[in-house]
């Protein structure tokens, strides 16, 4: 499924639930959902954002095993994770590095970097999940701060994003597996000519000596999910 979110009056971004994008865009009662789960907020590291952000992650993730009869994966789309919220940060902090270019923001999860992207003037903008629910928060976040991105349901790391000028990683290297296939795929993207940045708060598994630290961010973090307050988070580019 493929969602297409048209920019909209900003003042209109807590519109009827099924007044996201084109009518078969995203599932209504998927939108319903986010919304009942979430509150339009501000991430604390990128507060000219407005994000549908939950709050106690076990209640999310409950809910959403509840609606789905079955285990799921943890409701990543409901928070800005500190490596997409740093992304955002340096994206709106830079925006000669997206203005005007295509952009890829890969597992995007609530597409805060998509977003950040967006709102610093890359056209088009695309952001993937492999969750559908992601999809979905990405397109209503895009919607809630009145700019054009194109959530993609879809498992992309196998290939380089081809039509993107620059790519973006927020929080991907929280697996070793993860961790691997978005490696591949930055390699891949580079080596035709994408600026790739990646946005990661010391997660176990990133290959630092494959990566140039372009700036770091001190991001406030939820304790719940995270264990502390604050994460120092490093955008990196490909060596
Ligand atoms: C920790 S979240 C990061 C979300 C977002 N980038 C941020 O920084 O807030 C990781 C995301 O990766 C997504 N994901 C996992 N495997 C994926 C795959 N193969 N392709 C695309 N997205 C994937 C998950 O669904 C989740 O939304």
């Amino acid at each position: 499924m493929t969602a297409v979110v048209d920019a909209v009056d900003p003042a209109d971004a807590v519109g009827p639930a099924d007044a996201v994008g084109p009518a078969d865009a995203v599932d209504p009662a998927d939108v319903a959902f986010i919304r009942a789960t979430t509150v339009l907020a501000s991430p604390p590291g990128v507060p000219e954002l407005r994000l549908y952000l939950g709050g106690d992650v076990t209640g999310v993730w409950e809910r959403t095993e509840a609606r789905a009869g079955l285990e799921q994966p943890p409701p990543f789309w409901a928070f800005a994770w500190a490596g997409g919220q740093a992304l955002a940060r340096y994206l709106l902090d830079h925006p000669a590095t997206v203005a005007g270019r295509a952009v890829l923001d890969i597992a995007c999860g609530g597409g805060v970097a998509a977003v950040a992207a967006a709102l610093a003037g890359a056209t088009p903008v695309m952001a993937s999940d492999i969750d559908r629910l992601a999809v979905g928060a990405t397109a209503l976040n895009a919607r809630a701060n009145g700019v054009s991105v194109t959530p993609v349901l879809a498992d992309v790391l196998d290939g380089d994003g081809a039509g993107a000028e620059v790519v973006l990683a927020g929080d991907v290297c929280y697996s070793r597996e993860m961790t691997a296939r978005v490696v591949g795929f930055l390699d891949r993207a580079m080596a035709r000519g994408a600026t790739v940045l990646l946005g990661d708060p010391g997660r176990a598994y990133l290959p630092i000596d494959r990566f140039v630290a372009v700036a770091s961010y001190e991001i406030p973090v939820s304790r719940d999910l995270e264990s502390v307050e604050i994460k120092r988070t490093t955008i990196w580019r490909p060596a």
